[in-house]
């Protein structure tokens, strides 16, 4: 099929609410040198996409405007130098944005194959967890088999990855999350403890099951208001990553006590701001040894709802509402 020269695309009218979230129509993007067009068969959204939404989240200068930053799909083009991938592949992709549309152009290094007997649905649920994680818990905070790792925001899309992933790797995992229902998707998710943080306190619990030693790695999202138990949580050595601030980015009155008097290591990081060879470092990374246990099916993306891109507002509606447990995914005909 050839390839248009114009493709519908979810547009914002302003910064705001979903409402805002509107069908628009924009000339195929061409793939720049080192990029592949991809024929859009799935995206996901991720909760930056909210944050870009409202306006709090700009994208880098060099980056496509419109939202989206998941894609799977057909590669329907090649930019000059490409020869790791031929038109006809199946691929997903990291992308720097542009992902809520008919055609994305993305980095040929950001870009892997559909995992064994996935389809672009469950395809498209992968990269922007699985790049988040692995390079923040693995990369970054070192995660080793046999170490304990405590997931905040257990039932997210990124906390459904992680927990899978560090139970994979060998880990022991807690995690937190605000339902009954929620902490029940984490225990089948590999999770040894899920904490109801509504009901109960994640330190004391952490303290009780570790015997008081605290847990090597946190991965947070929420930022501020964990700050201080988050510190109270970690071991000797032990490593905070945070990766949002869902609770606050402003803390005051913290004790930072334990940074010194258990040698703690703080560290954080965002994926978009990254530049293209650390992106492909991760990607070579989660290719050796994340996509053979997703073929294998020993992990699997958890998607909460499939919806066509006409109804992305929806999809942003039901993310922050916040009942969904996984990814929710937009489709493209
Ligand atoms: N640094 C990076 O590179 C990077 C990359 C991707 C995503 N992120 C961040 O990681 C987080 C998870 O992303 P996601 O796409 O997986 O999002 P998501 O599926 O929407 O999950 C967010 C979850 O966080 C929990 N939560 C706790 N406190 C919250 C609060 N004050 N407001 C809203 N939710 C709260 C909610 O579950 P409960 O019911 O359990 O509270 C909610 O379901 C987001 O903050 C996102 O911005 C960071």
């Amino acid at each position: 099929m050839p390839v248009p020269s114009s493709m519908s695309y979810v547009g914002l009218t302003e910064h705001g609410g979903p409402h805002n979230l509107v069908v628009m129509e924009e000339h195929t993007p061409h793939p720049a040198s080192g990029e592949i067009l991809v024929r859009v068969a799935a995206a996901g959204i991720n909760r930056p996409d909210v944050l870009q939404r409202k306006g709090d989240y700009p994208p880098p200068p060099d980056a496509s405007p419109i939202l989206g930053l998941e894609i799977a799909g057909e590669v329907v083009a090649l930019g000059e130098g490409v020869t790791a991938y031929r038109v006809g592949d199946q691929v997903c992709a990291l992308a720097n944005g542009g992902g809520y549309a008919q055609y994305c152009a993305v980095p040929a290094t950001q870009a892997l194959p559909f995992p064994s007997g996935y389809d672009a649905v469950k395809a498209a649920a992968l990269p922007e967890t699985f790049f988040t994680v692995w390079a923040n818990l693995f990369m970054m905070a070192g995660l080793k088999p046999g170490e304990s790792v405590l997931v905040h925001g257990g039932s997210s899309g990124i906390g459904t990855t992680a927990i899978q992933l560090a139970a994979a790797f060998g880990a022991r995992v807690f995690t937190t999350a605000g339902t009954a229902e929620k902490c029940e998707a984490c225990l089948s998710l590999g999770a040894s403890r899920a904490i109801n943080y509504r009901s109960e306190d994640f330190c004391a619990v952490i303290a009780e099951e570790t015997g008081k030693a605290g847990v090597d790695v946190i991965l947070d999202m929420i930022g501020a208001a964990y700050f201080e138990r988050n510190l109270k949580s970690l071991s000797r050595d032990g490593r905070l990553s945070i990766i949002a601030f869902l609770g606050g980015a402003f803390a005051e009155k913290i004790n930072l006590a334990p940074i010194l008097q258990k040698r703690l290591h703080l560290m954080g990081s965002a994926m978009r701001p990254r530049t293209a060879s650390e992106k492909q470092a991760i990607r070579d990374e989660l290719l050796e040894k994340v996509w053979p246990l997703l073929a294998e099916g020993r992990i699997a993306p958890v998607i909460h709802a499939v919806m066509p891109y006409t109804q992305a507002a929806a999809g942003h509606r039901m993310m922050e509402h916040g009942d969904h447990i996984g990814k929710i995914v937009l489709t493209f005909d």
